[in-house]
């Protein structure tokens, strides 16, 4: 028995020892001047730690501790793949700018499968302009086209109207609600009153349903398994509703302006393309919440050949992640960073260098200028007709995919006076 125990030990111990020698002695020695930082555990490198989940409005243990010890720009070993990670804005902007020329969008294969071959993410080169032309001009069509806002308005006071005799409500049940008929809308131009659309919508969440339980273990899951907007859209709404609950003062100056608008319409009058391009501070809240609740934490490339950029040296092959949070949320480029404070975004041109949560470069989200319309019109409405508290202790969680672990519920209540829509 002893010399069995003996023999097992002998093997475990010649086990471990295999793990972290064999892949140090066939790994090629590494390039000097590499970014500073460590390579964690064999195989898995420090993925886990880098995947621990935490509040989105924060940059999490993983980055504070990386960032304080090396700074801004460092290695590590993620995913399989040794990767250089980046929380320094320009080095960012350098990467998404240089898109096929040094860099290349490196989604995961399971990602590319579900989404398909032809989806936005998965192609590249002259494909990819192509069939990124069609959907620009496709989303901006829609953006300005007065049916379209029509649209917008309409379903978003017909979902209020229906929290009417509620006192409580699951808010990010309702703002998925919001976005999927916006999107049945857009594409199949399906109204959400007739029977197909509710058959459509009945399949569709089914299929989501079936698609979330897919293992999701890259924060860039979210980007995909939203089939470009729907979740991304409907978790930005719901951390807007998040901060507004938690800044009265921001409240009050979003009342302010959306008030002003209504003051100059007839009564029961619609919302119009001039009517967004007064909501400037509603403009500013959804980019401070994009600032600080990071739909998207960051975006995975990879390197096609040797890059060196200011003093490092990034090697062909190797991941490279662009950290929209860790530069959202950095205390050097932005004061007080956990401070939720729309004002800030009055330098607009200063604090775009650094906020960047629709990424940049040729595969700059489409979508964002779409998102800010539907979005403002809904805070129009919401604004104006409810007030709100959050029930429980719920918060923002970067799984790395942003969620609210209780669905964000509310107790809501109408306010006095305001304008209907009716
Ligand atoms: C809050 C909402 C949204 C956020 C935070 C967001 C964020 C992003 C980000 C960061 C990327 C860059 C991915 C990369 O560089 O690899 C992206 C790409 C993309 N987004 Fe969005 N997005 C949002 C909403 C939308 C909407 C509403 C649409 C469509 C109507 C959309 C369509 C797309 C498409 C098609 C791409 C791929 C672009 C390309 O590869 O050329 N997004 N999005």
């Amino acid at each position: 028995m002893e010399e069995l125990v003996f023999v097992i030990l002998f093997l475990l111990l010649g086990l471990c020892l295999s793990l972290l020698v064999v892949p140090r002695l066939f790994a090629k020695r590494e390039p000097k001047n590499l970014p500073p930082g460590t390579m964690g555990w064999p195989v898995c490198g420090e993925t886990l730690s880098f995947l621990k989940p935490h509040r989105s409005s924060s940059m999490g243990r993983f980055l504070q501790k990386r960032c304080s010890r090396y700074g801004k720009v460092f290695k590590s070993h993620l995913y399989g793949s040794p990767a250089i990670v980046s929380c320094d804005p320009v080095l960012n902007l350098f990467v998404l700018q240089n898109e096929e020329k040094l860099f290349r969008a490196s989604y995961p294969k399971p990602v590319l499968d579900v989404v398909g071959k032809l989806s936005l993410h998965a192609v590249s080169g002259e494909l990819h302009k192509k069939l990124r032309n069609i959907a620009v001009s496709f989303i901006t069509a829609s953006k300005s086209n007065p049916l379209f806002l029509l649209f917008v308005e309409k379903l978003s006071l017909s979902i209020m109207d229906s929290w009417k005799e509620q006192k409580q409500i699951s808010f990010c049940e309702e703002t998925k609600k919001f976005t999927l008929y916006l999107m049945v809308k857009q594409l199949l131009s399906i109204e959400p009153e007739e029977p197909l659309a509710f058959k459509i919508l009945e399949d569709f969440e089914t299929y989501m349903k079936g698609f979330q339980t897919l293992p999701s273990k890259y924060p860039w899951d979210s980007l995909c398994k939203s089939f470009e907007g729907y979740g991304t859209t409907a978790t930005l709404i719901a951390l807007i509703v998040y901060f507004l609950a938690n800044a009265p003062n921001v409240f009050g100056r979003l009342k302010e302006e959306h008030h002003a608008i209504r003051k100059n319409k007839e009564d029961g009058e619609s919302l119009n393309w001039e009517d967004f391009q007064k909501m400037e501070f509603t403009n500013n809240v959804i980019h401070e919440a994009t600032r600080c609740g990071n739909v998207a934490k960051f975006v995975p490339r990879k390197a096609l050949q040797d890059v060196v950029f200011k003093d490092y040296f990034i090697p062909s092959g190797w991941y490279v992640f662009p950290l929209f949070t860790a530069v959202h949320l950095d205390p050097t480029l932005h004061e007080n960073p956990s401070e939720f404070n729309p004002w800030r975004w009055t330098d607009y041109k200063a604090m775009s260098k650094t906020v960047m949560p629709f990424g940049g470069g040729p595969r700059l989200c489409p979508g964002a200028e779409l998102v800010k319309v539907e979005i403002s019109f809904f805070l129009h409405h919401l604004v104006l007709n409810y007030r709100w508290k959050i029930k429980a202790d719920d918060f923002p969680v970067a799984y790395p995919y942003v969620e609210f672990s209780r669905g964000l519920v509310l107790d809501i209540e109408p306010t006095e006076g305001t304008y209907s829509g009716k």
